[in-house]
């Protein structure tokens, strides 16, 4: 017997170091953006930049250097796909930090408004919480919603396994970086670590250079024209 698995979500791991001083200078950068929301963090969600004005991070000189490294494994990511990097212009349209405290998470999402997305993982203590992709449109269900979880619960699939699950978890070390299609939703599962988890998250757009006999992927924003 063989199996053939077919059309897969293609997500990359990849280490970007980054030595200790640079770390602390960055976690505190990220503390004193977060403590200018005052409260407004304490629940069970976590604390994510985009949502108070702290969307540009790279747009900060300190955080020059882990932006160039994310950008070589971005790179490395389209290779990965055969995409032709040379045809494009790759933009960080967003960047912004996460910060999770004890039993915080964040809910399933997607990026819907970019190409690729990132997380990078700057701080994380053990038992932190990974994240998890769930699948909205499994190749293998062959009747709809057979493959969710109480369909499991009830028995009727015997073992969660990569053919049958909508959702598959990472738990990645501090200094990884996870870099996926924007719009495949994924969330985090709680941080049971007692202590923070400070992620680094992006969205890119991919924008032809010239658009000239190509139909799909975004024209060049030189050419757009405005109201
Ligand atoms: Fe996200």
């Amino acid at each position: 017997m063989q199996i053939f698995n077919l059309f897969p979500l293609t997500v990359m791991k990849e280490t970007i170091t980054i030595n200790d001083n640079e770390r602390e200078i960055l976690v505190n950068e990220i503390k004193k953006m977060r403590k200018e929301e005052n409260d407004s963090h304490k629940n069970n969600y976590a604390w994510t930049g985009d949502r108070y004005g702290h969307e540009f991070l790279f747009s900060k000189k300190i955080f020059k250097n882990l932006s160039t490294k994310i950008s070589n494994a971005i790179i490395k990511y389209l290779n990965t796909l055969e995409i032709n990097t040379n045809l494009l212009d790759i933009y960080y349209q967003r960047s912004w930090a996460t910060y999770t405290e004890n039993e915080q998470s964040i809910n399933f999402h997607t990026h819907s408004q970019s190409n690729i997305s990132f997380a990078y993982y700057l701080l994380k203590p053990e038992s932190s919480g990974g994240i998890i992709f769930r699948c909205n449109e499994l190749q293998n269900e062959v009747a709809r919603n057979i493959f969710t979880s109480s369909k499991l619960e009830k028995s009727l699939v015997k073992n969660p396994n990569a053919y049958n699950s909508d959702r598959s978890m990472f738990d990645l070390d501090q200094d990884s970086i996870i870099i996926f299609p924007s719009k495949t939703p994924h969330a985090t599962v709680p941080n049971q670590s007692g202590k923070p988890r400070i992620s680094i998250s992006g969205d890119i757009s991919l924008m032809l250079k010239d658009s000239n006999g190509f139909e799909h992927l975004m024209p060049n924003f030189s050419n757009w024209t405005k109201f």
